[in-house]
C-alpha cells in the first residue's frame, strides 16, 4: 500500500493541533467526544498534547458500509455519552468525509445545550462534503481516494498502521 501521511508527519501535526487547541482552550476544562471506533488512535494521541483539564467519553457512529466508500443508514449509540450541559466539548473523529456523521452529532449534542461545540478530525476529504459546515480543527486535507491506517479501517481491517496509507481501489 501507499503511504499517504508518515507516522512522523501525523506525529508533528497532531502535537502542533494539541498547541492549538490547548491555546484556545485557555482557562477551560474540556469534555473530549471520540467517535467510534475509527477516533481511538488520534484520540489518543490528541488528548496527551492538549494541556487542559479535560474528561473524555465516547459515541459510537456506524454507516453500514460495505463497499468503501458507499455510506448508508447512519446510527448514532449514545449510551456513552458524558453529561455535557454547560460543558466545552470537543468531538474527535478519524475523518470528515460527506461529514453526516459529524452533524448527526452535533446536532444530538447540541439539544443537550453544551457551553460549547467544536469538532477536530485527523483528516479531511474536502472533495466529497455534502454538508454545510466543515470541521473546526483538521491535521490533514486529502484528496479523495479511501484510506487506512492510524484509526481508519477498511473491513475492520489496517486500523494498527501507524502511518495513513491509501487502499488500492479493486478495478
Ligand atoms: P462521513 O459521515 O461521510 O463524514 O463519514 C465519516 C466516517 O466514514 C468516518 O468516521 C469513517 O469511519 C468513514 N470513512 C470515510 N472515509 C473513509 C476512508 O477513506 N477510510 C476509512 N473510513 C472512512
Ligand atoms: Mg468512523
Amino acid at each position: 500500500m501507499q503511504t499517504l501521511i508518515s507516522s512522523a508527519a501525523i506525529e508533528q501535526r497532531v502535537v502542533e493541533m494539541g498547541r492549538q487547541l490547548t491555546a484556545d482552550y485557555e482557562d477551560r476544562s474540556l469534555t473530549v467526544i471520540g467517535v467510534l471506533s475509527g477516533s481511538v488512535i488520534f484520540l489518543a494521541d490528541l488528548v496527551r498534547r492538549i494541556e487542559r483539564p479535560q474528561q473524555i467519553g465516547f459515541v459510537q457512529a456506524s454507516s453500514y458500509r460495505g463497499e468503501t466508500t458507499e455510506a448508508g443508514t447512519l446510527t448514532l449509540m449514545l449510551d456513552g455519552l458524558p453529561d455535557v450541559r454547560g460543558r466545552d466539548v470537543l468531538m474527535i473523529d478519524d475523518i470528515f468525509d460527506t461529514g453526516r456523521t459529524l452533524a448527526a452529532l452535533q446536532r444530538e449534542i447540541q439539544s443537550r445545550e453544551p457551553a460549547s461545540l467544536k469538532t477536530a478530525v485527523l483528516l479531511w476529504k474536502t472533495a466529497r462534503q455534502t454538508v454545510a459546515q466543515g470541521p473546526d480543527y483538521w491535521g490533514f486535507q486529502i484528496p479523495d481516494a479511501f484510506v487506512v491506517g492510524y484509526g481508519l479501517d477498511y473491513a475492520g481491517d489496517y486500523r494498527h498502521l501507524p502511518e495513513i496509507a491509501v487502499l488500492p481501489s479493486e478495478n
